[in-house]
């Protein structure tokens, strides 16, 4: 079992984890024109803490998670999203292979989990349609402390900006933009921004 299979069930109960997930989502929202017509990949959904307040503003979610006990946890909330339509799909995300060409992508937190950066970028630009978008929230550069359970799975510990706007643009993104999300503010007294990466391809 997985770190996040381990963790599934109590997932939803952190208060911070649910208001970073709204604030992301609001940023979101206030930053990219969202519409019934689009079809949106999140990638990393897990337990659908942000991709509960997209689902009323696009035609459908697919939201994509290696982890089947976040899928599971998904599966149940989105009965109480009044009939959003919410497909699942169970898949690293560097494994994905769609004949949807999506709209956008967006995710919350999950790419400082994945290793290889210029496979993710490569892979976002071939799921995305001609003028599709990304909108990625992460953080920003840190040092290690961020979480409290330790470091197993986490490839990097937060991102500069620059590198993510080489990776993003030599991988056929364009106007790449990054917007303050969310900011921890941890027992340790240290701050941990959250970014909103946004780029169109
Ligand atoms: C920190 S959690 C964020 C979950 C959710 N987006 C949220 O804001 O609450 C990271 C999620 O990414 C998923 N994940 C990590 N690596 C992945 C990969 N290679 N492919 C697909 N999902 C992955 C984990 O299973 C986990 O559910």
């Amino acid at each position: 079992m997985s770190r996040f299979d381990q963790k599934a069930k109590e997932w939803d109960g952190s208060e911070r984890r649910r208001e970073l997930a709204l604030s992301i989502a609001e940023t979101i929202i206030k930053n990219v024109p969202l519409s019934k017509e689009m079809h949106l990949l999140d990638f990393g959904a897990g337990t659908g803490l942000m991709t509960k307040y997209l689902t009323p503003l696009v035609k459908n979610i697919t939201a994509l998670d290696f982890s089947s006990e976040m899928l599971k946890k998904l599966e149940e909330n989105a009965k109480t999203w009044g009939g959003a339509k919410v497909s699942m799909v169970h898949s690293d995300i560097l494994k994905y292979e769609s004949e949807t060409q999506f709209d956008g992508i967006v995710s919350s937190m999950s790419m400082h989990h994945i290793e290889d950066l210029e496979v993710l970028f490569q892979k976002f630009s071939t799921l995305l349609r001609a003028d599709g978008f990304i909108a990625i929230a992460d953080l920003d550069k840190e040092d290690g402390s961020f979480h409290d359970d330790g470091n197993e799975g986490v490839h990097h510990y937060g991102f500069e900006q620059a590198l993510l706007t080489k990776l993003a643009e030599e991988n056929g993104f364009r106007d790449v933009t990054f917007i303050e999300a969310y900011t921890f503010e941890k027992e340790n007294n240290r701050n941990y921004p959250v970014f909103l990466m946004r780029a169109y391809i």
